[in-house]
């Protein structure tokens, strides 16, 4: 109610996303919420998802998707009968050189798949964060708001995530590492993970946050049988593709063209997706934006009784939330059998 009464302009606030939902399911469409945003800690988006859901009410919902597997598996079974559109917060797709990475490598341009090295790296939990009053320390550290991994969790989904954005590759079996670098915490800090992938190639998926000088440093590099992709979420706006023999590519948002000796056609709806013109740099923001923008469009549809499109290509779906928390899961478990090979669920 204060965080309201704080906004520039009136909003209506609520004292608990209970009293919210169930007025909001009172209203007609058209003069309730369109969609509930949720931006809570990670063991505050169960609930009140499944309660959205009951009312009929769309979720974009913050990754990890649930603390368990078996919460995120009754999530997608309620969107799938319900009918109603869910999307996953995996803010780095919505890069439009993601996109465009995802075109590259899935139209065979570098070749088959050999290895992925997907990666996110953070320096902020080098130190106990946790004892210094900042509230994003404090409840990514406990296992009963995080769930069953720190690192993971928070961030191994997005590096895992985006490996399968851009190859469409799926994850059969896993061996883990998780490390809990600083004393007295009961969940990783550093999460390694070595994949088999399902054409046959492999992959390795990272994540840290105790890789001091690294701030937001998630990538991906991806070799091809005909060539190698490189992209880092830190300097979004280009990506790099090396041949053998050639000069490197390096190919800027808004500056691709196709037919130029290694593109060869490319998608209309990417070709037509806004942007501001190149040199005007798109950032964190921008992908943000990018992904509320097409999931806003499937509410439309949804509240016109139209159908929509949420097969993963725009922004993630409930099903990619839930193949993280399967990650997760299954990377947990692996480690505690010291890097055992496990299947993915
Ligand atoms: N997609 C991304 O790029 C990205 C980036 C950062 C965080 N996240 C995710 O967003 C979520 C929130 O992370 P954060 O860093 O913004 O956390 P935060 O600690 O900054 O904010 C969490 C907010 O939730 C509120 N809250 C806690 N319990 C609540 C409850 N029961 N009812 C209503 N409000 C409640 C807190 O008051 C706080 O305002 C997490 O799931 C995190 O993984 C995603």
């Amino acid at each position: 109610m204060k965080e309201a009464e704080k906004w520039p302009y009136p909003i209506q606030g609520y004292p608990s996303y209970d009293e919210m939902i169930k007025d909001q399911a009172r209203k007609p469409i058209g003069e309730r919420i369109d969609y509930a945003l949720i931006v809570t800690p990670n063991n505050v988006h169960f609930d009140p998802a499944m309660k959205c859901l009951k009312a009929g009410i769309p979720v974009f919902c913050e990754k990890p998707l649930t603390v368990t597997l078996q919460q995120a598996d009754r999530l997608v079974k309620e969107v799938r009968e319900r009918k109603i559109p869910f999307g996953v917060a995996h803010t780095y797709l919505g890069h439009w050189t993601s996109r465009l990475s995802r075109h590259i490598v899935r139209s065979g341009l570098i070749g088959d798949v050999r290895w992925v090295d997907s990666y996110y790296l953070q320096g902020w939990l080098a130190g106990r964060t946790e004892d210094m009053g900042v509230m994003q320390a404090e409840w990514r550290v406990d296992p009963k708001r995080a769930g069953a991994s720190c690192c993971g969790g928070d961030i191994g989904t997005h590096a895992f995530m985006q490996m399968r954005y851009v190859t469409g590759l799926e994850v059969t079996k896993l061996q883990a590492n998780l490390a809990t670098f600083v004393e007295g915490r009961a969940l990783d800090d550093h999460f390694t993970v070595y994949c088999m992938l399902s054409n046959g190639g492999r992959a390795l998926i990272r994540a840290s946050q105790i890789s001091i000088g690294h701030k937001n440093d998630l990538g991906i590099e991806i070799n091809g049988t005909k060539g190698t992709l490189v992209w880092r979420q830190e300097e979004p706006e280009c990506l790099t593709i090396h041949l053998p023999g050639q000069p490197d590519r390096v190919y800027w948002r808004g500056e691709v063209k196709a037919n130029d000796g290694f593109l060869k056609s490319l998608p209309k709806e990417l070709m037509a997706e806004p942007t501001i013109p190149s040199g005007h740099p798109e950032a964190f923001h921008d992908a943000f934006a990018r992904l509320h923008r097409c999931f806003e469009e499937d509410v439309r549809a949804y509240n016109e009784g139209k159908p929509w499109n949420d097969d993963g290509s725009r922004y993630a779906n409930v099903e990619d939330g839930r193949i993280g928390i399967a990650f997760v899961t299954q990377a947990v478990a692996s480690s505690k059998r010291g890097g055992a090979w496990v299947p993915m669920k």
